[in-house]
């Protein structure tokens, strides 16, 4: 059976800082894409998403402190714990918002709350050794589903497209501040993983398990985003077409390079340092007007 590479050395000159950004959500438009429905509720599913996925990360984690040996790598998590918590909250804001705007986010929500607090979250009455077990499992869920948020930061990091169609810059700095600090932090969930347990087998079924509910969750959450719109009565139905011409105009990502990218999480040899650009994600951060606004308080 293939094993992955010997667990990769950990970054000793990676220093997690969890930037307090706030964003004044009061002029944004329903669709912030002017005139472009189906990329804006596309893109807005990882509003529906990260609050309570980002939440559950950091209970996973927390989970996991007691387990880990090595003071760097800890220092790393707690770092990725203190992001991932101010990220769940910046999401948050923006579901409040829309809620504000006659679009009621809190149905889909609640499903996806139950999918990883009832679902995925710590059972009781589990044996130290079960309970061990089921952290490194929900680990290499989380270090599976961070390949894909470090894909698609590196996505926003690289997205002329949305520029070009006029969105809104509040929410730009959003997806390009959280999508730097996805791109900075993705080796920390893999690099956990391959200290609690570096078999090839665990890493690929948090894959198998991951990139299909993800897939599931995306598909859904456009659905319905498109369906609870209050200015578009239903009237738009997304598909696989659509996603795809918005991908090819640079509003979206293209499903074909995603799906490359979650293949080379099988490459035994994979790791997240191969993906993406730490320099351009810290470049990114030295000019975000919401990391700078964070750094000079
Ligand atoms: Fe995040
Ligand atoms: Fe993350």
């Amino acid at each position: 059976m293939p094993r992955s590479t010997p667990a990769p050395a950990v970054h000793h000159d990676l220093v997690l800082e969890p930037r307090d950004v706030q964003f004044d959500w009061s002029a944004l438009p329903l669709h912030w894409i002017p005139d472009e429905p189906v990329a804006t509720h596309v893109i807005n599913v990882l509003h529906l998403l990260l609050p309570e996925g980002e939440r559950w990360f950091v209970e996973v984690f927390k989970q996991a402190l007691p387990m880990i040996t090595d003071e760097q790598l800890r220092e790393e998590v707690l770092g990725f714990i203190g992001q991932e918590a101010i990220h769940a909250e910046a999401h948050q804001e923006v579901l409040d918002h829309l809620l504000g705007q006659g679009l009621d986010p809190r149905p889909y929500v609640r499903q996806v709350g139950w999918l990883f607090r009832r679902v995925l979250g710590e059972r009781p009455g589990l044996t130290a050794a079960q309970r061990r077990e089921s952290v490194i499992e929900r680990v290499a869920f989380v270090a599976a589903i961070e390949h894909f948020t470090a894909f698609l930061g590196n996505w926003a990091l690289n997205s002329p497209g949305l520029d070009r169609a006029q969105a809104d810059p509040t929410m730009l700095d959003l997806l390009r501040w959280h999508g730097a600090e996805e791109v900075e932090h993705r080796s920390v969930a893999f690099d956990l993983l391959n200290h609690l347990d570096p078999g090839y087998l665990r890493r690929v079924r948090g894959m198998l398990v991951s990139g299909p509910m993800l897939v599931h969750l995306w598909v859904r959450g456009a659905r319905f985003m498109l369906a609870a719109d209050p200015l578009l009565d239903g009237r738009i139905k997304p598909t696989w077409r659509e996603a795809h011409l918005n991908a090819k105009r640079g509003l979206l990502p293209d499903l074909r390079l995603l799906a490359r990218s979650a293949a080379r999480y099988f490459n035994p040899g994979y790791h997240p340092t191969r993906e993406g650009s730490s320099s351009q994600a810290l470049g990114y951060l030295a000019t975000s007007p919401a990391a700078r606004a964070a750094a000079a308080h």
